[in-house]
């Protein structure tokens, strides 16, 4: 098995082969991600890390596991901070900060800006999220956080819920289920469905698909539930922002005996109480763990 992608932006770009290659790898990351090993493989590299949005889980989890490797972090997670204040292009910041490092991870509030980069210079580029578009080391990490709980990728029955419209995790991990014949159901209002394009991809894939608008009440048909927030900042108008929030909400009641997997990429807001957490099928932090070995992975595949 190999890998020959250069830059990590879309999951679109990956095979199956690309994925089970980043996954299987992701195993064997485990023991140095949680400090039970130690790892010398990127001594002396550097990642340029350029987050013009915030973010918690994924630029910390990069940084961890650029340094579980044995590696170091430059960078910025406030473009306020950065001469992005005096005007400065995004052209002109990669190509300085490629200048500086051995791969860059960004997140961009515009689609399609880690493509614009990865175009225009030499290292290594990880999209961490362009705007509504696509996040694909998260999708590695939900689907490593699967294939750990639930043994094998292929067959399951998954539902989406919540923001489907504008939530850039989703929008990544339909084309990876696609790969491994799930079936999925896209659970929002209407207003926040699916984006039609991608329908219309997942049909052509013959996909195994279906809609609805409310949560289903047999959740326990269900092998995982993932569960996203109604992405509020990406709203044109506040109004329309007030009309769906809160929409979907998961208690313990909802969970409790039931196999059925729960997953959030995170941050959430209130589709689930606290009282949801100490589940053992509340897996939504375990999830968040798995991002460093998935990432230790990506990191270990394309920084040479
Ligand atoms: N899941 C995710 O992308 O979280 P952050 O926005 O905190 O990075």
């Amino acid at each position: 098995m190999s890998f020959n992608l250069k830059d990590i932006i879309s999951i679109r770009d990956f095979t199956k082969s690309d994925v089970d290659y980043i996954l299987k790898k992701a195993e064997k990351m485990e023991p140095i991600a949680k400090s039970e090993d130690v790892c010398h493989k990127k001594d002396g590299k550097l990642l340029g890390v350029m987050f013009y949005e915030p973010s918690t889980r994924t630029r910390l989890s990069f940084e961890t596991a650029m340094k579980r490797l044995g590696g170091d972090v430059i960078g910025f997670s406030e473009k306020g901070n950065t001469s992005v204040q005096k005007g400065e292009v995004l052209y002109d910041t990669a190509q300085i900060v490629s200048q500086y490092s051995d791969a860059i991870v960004m997140r961009h509030d515009m689609e399609g800006a880690a493509r614009f980069i990865s175009d225009i210079v030499d290292v290594p580029v990880i999209n961490a999220g362009d705007g509504a578009g696509q996040h694909p080391s998260q999708t590695l990490l939900d689907l490593y956080t699967i294939k750990r709980t639930r043994g094998d990728l292929k067959n399951l029955k998954i539902a989406l819920v919540g923001d489907l419209k504008y939530g850039r995790t989703v929008h990544s991990l339909v084309y990876a289920l696609a790969m491994y014949n799930v079936e999925m159901i896209f659970i929002a209002p209407e207003e926040l469905q699916m984006p039609h394009e991608i329908i219309e991809d997942l049909n052509k894939l013959n996909c195994k698909f279906t809609m609805k608008s409310t949560l289903l009440d047999n959740l326990e048909d269900l092998d995982v539930l993932y569960m996203t927030r109604i992405q509020k900042e990406r709203f044109p108008d506040p109004k329309e922002y007030l009309k769906v929030k809160g929409q979907y909400t998961l208690n313990r009641s909802n969970l409790e005996g039931s196999d059925t997997i729960l997953m959030h990429p995170l941050p959430r807001v209130d589709e689930i109480n606290f009282d949801v957490d100490d589940l053992d099928n509340a897996m939504y932090f375990k999830q968040a763990f798995y991002g460093v070995p998935v990432r230790m992975a990506i990191l270990d595949s394309i920084i040479k």
